[in-house]
């Protein structure tokens, strides 16, 4: 019997916010030794970029794997908006506690997205998130990740 094929999708969001980079517990000068300028408690900025990894059958019906509509309002309205313009570490309760690390912020992102993707009978099956061209994180599922 020929079964249908399964196609990744990529769709990418963008979002500006300030963060920082310091531990309670360290002074000034110690938290400069750890994060550099990023410890500066009156934040910094960027122009994140996420990418989500989305696969699934595509549908004969459609010729979609995911309706792109749906997979807009779950990535760019209910996930990605939420952040647009914020100050992560003031404003994010996640990260009330936690840095603001990419690392983080991928765990984040993931959390929120892969209930959504899963209502979908999608599968998520990478994230990247990227501060800049020269520095991005990746995840790909199967590891456990911050509650
Ligand atoms: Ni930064």
């Amino acid at each position: 019997m020929k079964t249908a094929s399964r196609i990744t999708v990529i769709r990418k969001a963008r979002f500006a916010a300030a963060h920082f980079l310091r531990l309670a517990e360290l002074s000034d000068e110690e938290n400069f030794k750890c994060f550099g300028p990023s410890s500066n408690a009156f934040a910094h900025g960027h122009n994140y970029e996420v990418d989500v990894q989305v696969a699934g059958p595509v549908l004969p019906e459609t010729g979609m794997v995911v309706n792109l509509k749906d997979l807009k309002v779950i990535l760019n309205e209910e996930v990605v908006a939420p952040l647009d313009f914020k100050n992560l570490n003031l404003q994010v309760p996640f990260f009330e506690n936690r840095l603001t690390t990419l690392e983080n912020l991928c765990q984040y992102l993931w959390n929120r997205l892969k209930p959504r993707i899963d209502s979908l009978s999608l599968e998520l099956v990478g994230l990247k998130v990227a501060e800049s061209d020269d520095l991005y994180v990746e995840y790909f599922g199967g590891a456990d990740l911050l509650p």
